[in-house]
């Protein structure tokens, strides 16, 4: 595998397998890898002849600097599992090599980026298209592998590459999980052992939630009601949402698929986990 810092050396080594038809599989990534991106790069590898994994801690769409600050930075362990994995290249560059100068393209896909994480963290989704779309605008990839833990995020994204008419096709990959339930991040590292234990509740209650056959108001209190009563969990927002737009529904039938995205705050730091269920 070739690690890679500058954007020319990124395309000039690309350039060269396009030139031999290789098909190109980018799948973005802001480092401290775990088994929720192993799985997308397996993926790439499996359906690209190369794949390049992006590690690029993205300030831009930090609207927090303390979160910035505390993110887990783990490029050597990121590059053996990348390796492991089958991945072609790991592309690593600087801030300034993203970002030559201030970025000041402004995205909007309202409700989809207005809504849920976009009204909690203002500025977070216009962070990640200005990076989603550089980092689509130097690999030129066929398939891009984004992780459905993000749900919202990758439904921002699609609306943003219907509206730049990139050509790359996305891939939603499935949430990765714990044998009991929590959804793999890489926030979980900020976690105690107890607190992994808690926070594997959210997933639990919503799971029960989808079989209880409650209306959406209902199934929305069971769920908030329910987390905010283990000790050591506050939920932010539960979201029962159209799975595409992302606007609030009131009926199962609003939509032709319904999802519930939820936030909620985890232990004392409190760290903050973001998961989602499907409905239908
Ligand atoms: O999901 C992430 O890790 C990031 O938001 C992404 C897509 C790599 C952009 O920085």
């Amino acid at each position: 595998m070739e690690i890679i810092r500058t954007i020319n050396e990124l395309r000039d080594c690309l350039d060269l397998h396009r030139r031999e038809g290789h098909s190109i599989g980018l799948v973005p990534t802001m480092g401290a890898l775990h088994e929720g991106h192993a799985s997308l790069v397996r993926r790439s590898v499996a359906e690209n002849d190369v794949t390049v994994v992006s590690i690029f801690l993205n300030p831009t769409q930090f609207n927090d600097p303390k979160d910035l600050e505390r993110y887990p930075r783990t490029l050597e362990a990121d590059c053996r599992l990348l390796e492991q994995c089958g991945a072609s290249i790991a592309f690593a560059p600087s801030v300034a090599e993203v970002y030559p100068e201030p970025d000041t393209r402004q995205f909007s896909y309202p409700p989809t980026d207005s809504v849920m994480e976009g009204a909690m963290r203002p500025g977070h989704f216009n962070g990640v298209c200005q990076v989603v779309s550089k980092l689509f605008s130097y690999v030129e990839p066929d398939r891009s592998y984004f992780g459905e833990k993000d749900y919202q995020q990758i439904a921002v994204i699609r609306r943003m590459v219907a509206d730049l008419g990139i050509r790359s096709q996305i891939v939603p990959c499935p949430v990765v999980r714990q044998s009991d339930g929590l959804a793999l991040s890489s926030r979980n590292t900020l976690l105690s052992d107890e607190e992994r234990v808690t926070a594997a509740n959210i997933y639990r209650i919503m799971k029960e939630s989808r079989s209880l056959g409650l209306s959406v108001q209902q199934t929305h209190d069971y769920v908030v009601d329910g987390i905010n009563a283990i000790d050591g969990l506050e939920v932010q927002y539960f979201s029962i949402v159209d799975g595409d737009t992302l606007a609030d529904v009131s009926s199962w039938d609003d939509a032709p698929s319904v999802v519930g995205c939820i936030t909620v705050f985890c232990g004392t730091k409190p760290i903050r986990l973001i998961d989602h269920i499907k409905y239908k």
